[in-house]
């Protein structure tokens, strides 16, 4: 079979067998097709897409390429939760703790930011101390022991994503829904879950702009989980403003540690909660109203955080870091930008404030840059706020004052003052079981 075959019949908008499609992936892997035909494939399934079918059958291709966990030694209830990618988004911080308070077995594997979007592997990393290298004996020992492990994503984790991934960022092929699919589940998929809840994220920080395409990679995620045997919930959820109040490593631990011990009630709080209720109807067979409950108990009874602190401590973190925040990295410069005029905030745009936190330090341009963990962005008026000149809308944290101005002017162009509040958005727009 002919890589230019395959080509051929994608572009002519043509359905690939299973042999064509193991047959890609396996080129894809081993290197023997080259970057040009693997690009004229993804530019020709971006304009003809795939069907269910075919999406099943690439992200099973996909996620079997390199290692699959196996969970099998770890006894009971094993949940997962993927978020495909957001501004502010620490979720997972709150969630898998939640989980293994309840009595589930929280397996995580990370992966690291990249562009506006952070990666919880990053946020953990500024715990002093933390690794997340972690054995997969270890990592099964350390689930069964304390109900938790967050590990990065090993190098051989589905590497055909890896170099399907790196290929689609430099071809303007990522915002391709049977691609995004196959992407997530592929790595969901072979890091061994059966029960899997997504949040896919839409808004301006978003890759889906608005919840009907949001609707759509959702569906084709849970269908996906179901051919592999899976259970799959997928929750579409806003992304038009950064979720919570803080963008950067160090500044998001500390708000998600105010979250989990029930300071804080602020969007976090809310989604987490619902995310968490969601993992819960896995893992106690209980009616959803009940597991909302059961969330908000061992949030107030400190049993979550108790979990979060475990698993700081299991895999070698200093977890007096999450009481005394004094000890997490901090940014030498703080710089308060104040409002121009007055007038609602009714729009900011999360892509760019992710991309102004970015260029203060806290994220990546490239994957190989480096990151500064105590810089980011605190906000302190969201969409919905009434601005008087002159308040403080955020603060900009950073260890250099070169991006300054330009993430301060960024930061400013994300935002749209209006006269008149704006409509409110929901949290959650939809759930697709
Ligand atoms: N996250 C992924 O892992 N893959 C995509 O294609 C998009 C978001």
């Amino acid at each position: 079979m002919r890589m230019y075959d395959i080509i051929l019949k994608k572009r002519n908008g043509g359905e690939l067998d299973e042999s064509e499609i193991n047959e890609l992936v396996r080129g894809v892997t081993d290197k023997s097709i080259p970057d040009y035909q693997i690009t004229a494939f993804l530019m020709a399934v971006f304009f003809r897409g795939m069907t269910a079918r075919e999406t099943a059958e690439l992200t099973l291709a996909m996620a079997r390429s390199g290692d699959m966990m196996d969970l099998s030694g770890i006894n009971g209830v094993t949940v997962d939760k993927h978020s495909t990618g957001g501004v502010g988004d620490k979720t997972t911080l709150i969630i898998a703790p939640i989980a293994a308070a309840l009595g589930g077995k929280a397996a995580k594997l990370s992966g690291r930011g990249l562009g506006h979007t952070g990666g919880t592997i990053d946020k953990l990393e500024s715990i002093p101390g933390f690794k997340t290298e972690i054995e997969p004996e270890e990592f099964i020992k350390q689930v069964n022991e304390i109900g938790l492990c967050v590990a990065g994503q090993s190098e051989n984790l589905a590497p055909a994503d890896k170099r399907l991934y790196a290929l689609r960022d430099v071809t303007a092929t990522v915002d391709c829904i049977p691609l995004i699919a196959a992407s997530v589940m592929s790595k969901k998929i072979a890091a061994g879950s059966q029960n899997i809840v997504l949040d896919v994220k839409c808004g301006s920080g978003a890759f889906m702009k608005n919840p009907e395409a949001a609707r759509e990679l959702a569906k084709a995620m849970v269908d996906i989980g179901k051919s592999a045997g899976r259970n799959v919930t997928a929750l579409i959820t806003n992304m038009d403003a950064p979720l919570g109040n803080a963008v950067g490593n160090a500044l998001e631990v500390k708000e998600a540690v105010s979250v989990l011990c029930g300071q804080v009630k602020n969007d976090l709080y809310e989604l987490c909660v619902i995310l968490a209720a969601h993992m819960a109807e896995y893992i106690s067979g209980k009616a959803y109203d009940e597991c909302v409950s059961d969330v908000k108990k061992v949030i107030e009874n400190g049993s979550a955080f108790e979990k979060l602190c475990k698993m700081i401590t299991a895999q070698g973190g200093d977890a007096s870091a999450l009481e005394n925040t004094e000890k997490l990295p901090k940014a030498q410069i703080i710089h308060e930008i104040r409002a121009e005029k007055s007038g609602y905030i009714g729009a900011m745009n999360a892509e760019e404030i992710g991309m102004a936190a970015m260029i203060l330090g806290a994220g990546r341009a490239k994957a190989d840059d480096k990151i500064d963990c105590g810089a980011g962005i605190i906000l302190r008026k969201k969409t919905g706020d009434y601005i008087s000149e002159n308040d403080v809308i955020a603060e900009l944290y950073t260890n250099k004052s070169d991006p300054l101005k330009e993430a301060e002017q960024r930061f400013m162009n994300a935002l749209h003052i209006t006269e008149a509040p704006p409509e409110k958005l929901p949290l959650v727009y939809d759930i697709i079981k």
